[in-house]
């Protein structure tokens, strides 16, 4: 074997291991222990195995790419506080190839996440192991397949994002009854192990989400410790009005020597549209704009010139988890002009690693009202807000989601009585 087959086999062992012993300890503990939940407390969490499937072949200037990919995502909750979650993509990117033009390629494999996540209060969570860097906001909340409304990613996502080795402080405080703010601090390591990739960076990232509004404005900045010591900052900003099924989202990012960019998009949901109800209903239209202007070196991934692209996307939501969905775009360069097509779909998939019976929490008429008036402000803000699994399922899930959108305990608290009805 290769030493990196190695590495993956030993890391797949990891959590392998750590499933197991989460399965002991849920299996080892009846629920008669004078701490377990009783039926008025949150049901107890389970490990999930999540993740998504996408096939999207992409025409770039003519040239097909049939890209393929499979990204696991295992979530395991060790008691109320601790959470361990990690996510490996593994990416296929098929090109035709001479001499008979058949697709190949290479599988690329890449640990996005392994992270211990400690809930430390209801306004801290420090986490430890490789985290997707919280630059900006589409590494962190709209990068699965599934949850992007466009397949192919921002020109500017190489700055600042990717994965980091090392550790974070996050949370999310209810600064006001209208005024959630949110924070992360993170320092990485540089690493060039396989599959561990990063660079040695300081950051930090501040938002302020308005939930009346359904508002959320941030900033990033982050300093590279490595190499020429770049300053990278990062602005993004969603809106989702109240008054209309319309998502709009735009991210901006300046980086001294790599360049600098943006991107615009609005994503409307057909859901108003007087006929064909059944099929308006789960049609998505989608308009992108991006420009980006190259710096003194550029990046690895980032364009090589200066660049401006538009696209339209169609969405359709089949069903709970998976979406087809149709692209079509232009790229204006100095160098030149060309198309870009994607057509395909993306399907996120969950399965219980344990036992998922429990009763349902009690919960009264006004809890069960706020809780369903919280889930309507936060779980649809970066994903199509999922059907219900069961109690400990949904438990888990909304652990993982408090740490990714760092929703507060009493966010918390009130959804999961609503989601576990
Ligand atoms: C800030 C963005 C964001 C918000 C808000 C959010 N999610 Fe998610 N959700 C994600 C992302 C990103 C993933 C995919 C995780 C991955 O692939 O690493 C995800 C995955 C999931 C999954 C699949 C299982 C898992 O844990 O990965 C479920 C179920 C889910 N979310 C439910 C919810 C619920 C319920 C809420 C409301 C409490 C919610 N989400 C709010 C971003 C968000």
């Amino acid at each position: 074997m290769k030493l990196a087959q190695v590495r993956s086999c030993s890391w797949l062992l990891a959590v392998l291991l750590l499933i197991g012993i989460a399965g002991a300890q849920d299996s080892a503990q009846p629920t008669s222990l004078p701490n377990a939940p009783s039926s008025s407390e949150a049901p107890r969490p389970i490990p999930i195995l999540s993740g998504y499937l996408a096939f999207v072949p992409t025409w770039e200037g003519g040239d097909p790419t049939l890209v393929s990919i499979i990204a696991p995502v295992v979530v395991i909750p060790i008691g109320d506080h601790f959470v361990i979650e990690s996510r490996v993509e593994l990416e296929g990117d098929f090109v035709r190839r001479p001499p008979d033009n058949s697709f190949g390629g290479q599988v690329g494999q890449d640990v996005q996440y392994a992270q211990l996540d400690w809930i430390v209060n209801q306004n801290v969570t420090a986490s430890a192991g490789r985290y997707l860097v919280p630059f900006g906001m589409f590494n962190e909340r709209l990068y699965p397949n599934w949850i992007r409304v466009f397949q192919t990613d921002p020109l500017i996502f190489p700055i600042g994002t990717g994965s980091g080795d090392g550790a974070m402080l996050r949370g999310g405080i209810a600064a006001a009854a209208d005024l959630n703010v949110n924070y992360a601090l993170y320092f990485s390591a540089a690493s060039n192990a396989d599959k561990f990739e990063a660079e040695r960076v300081f950051g930090g990232r501040f938002g302020m989400f308005f939930p009346n509004q359904r508002l959320e404005i941030g900033v990033s900045l982050q300093r590279l410790l490595q190499g020429d010591e770049e300053m990278r900052f990062g602005l993004h900003g969603e809106w989702q009005p109240r008054a209309l099924p319309l998502d709009i989202r735009a991210e901006f990012a300046h980086a001294r020597d790599e360049g600098d960019g943006y991107w615009l998009e609005g994503a409307y949901r057909l859901e108003q549209v007087r006929f064909w109800r059944p099929v308006m209903r789960k049609t998505q239209l989608a308009a992108r704009v991006q420009q980006f202007w190259i710096g003194k070196t550029g990046g690895g991934e980032l364009p090589g010139t200066d660049a401006t692209r538009a696209e339209f996307a169609l969405n359709y939501f089949i069903r709970d988890g998976l979406k087809a969905f149709a692209s079509a775009g232009r790229t204006w360069t100095p160098a030149g002009d060309s198309n870009i097509w994607t057509v395909g779909f993306a399907y996120r998939f969950l399965v219980p690693l344990g036992h998922t019976s429990a009763a349902a929490p009690a919960a009264t008429p006004d809890e069960l009202l706020e809780g369903e008036q919280r889930f309507r402000t936060n779980c649809g803000r970066c994903h199509m807000p999922p059907h219900k699994f069961g109690p400990r399922v949904m438990s888990t899930a909304v652990h993982h989601m408090r740490v990714r959108a760092m929703l507060t305990d009493e966010d918390m608290r009130l959804i999961l009585k609503f989601l576990t009805q």
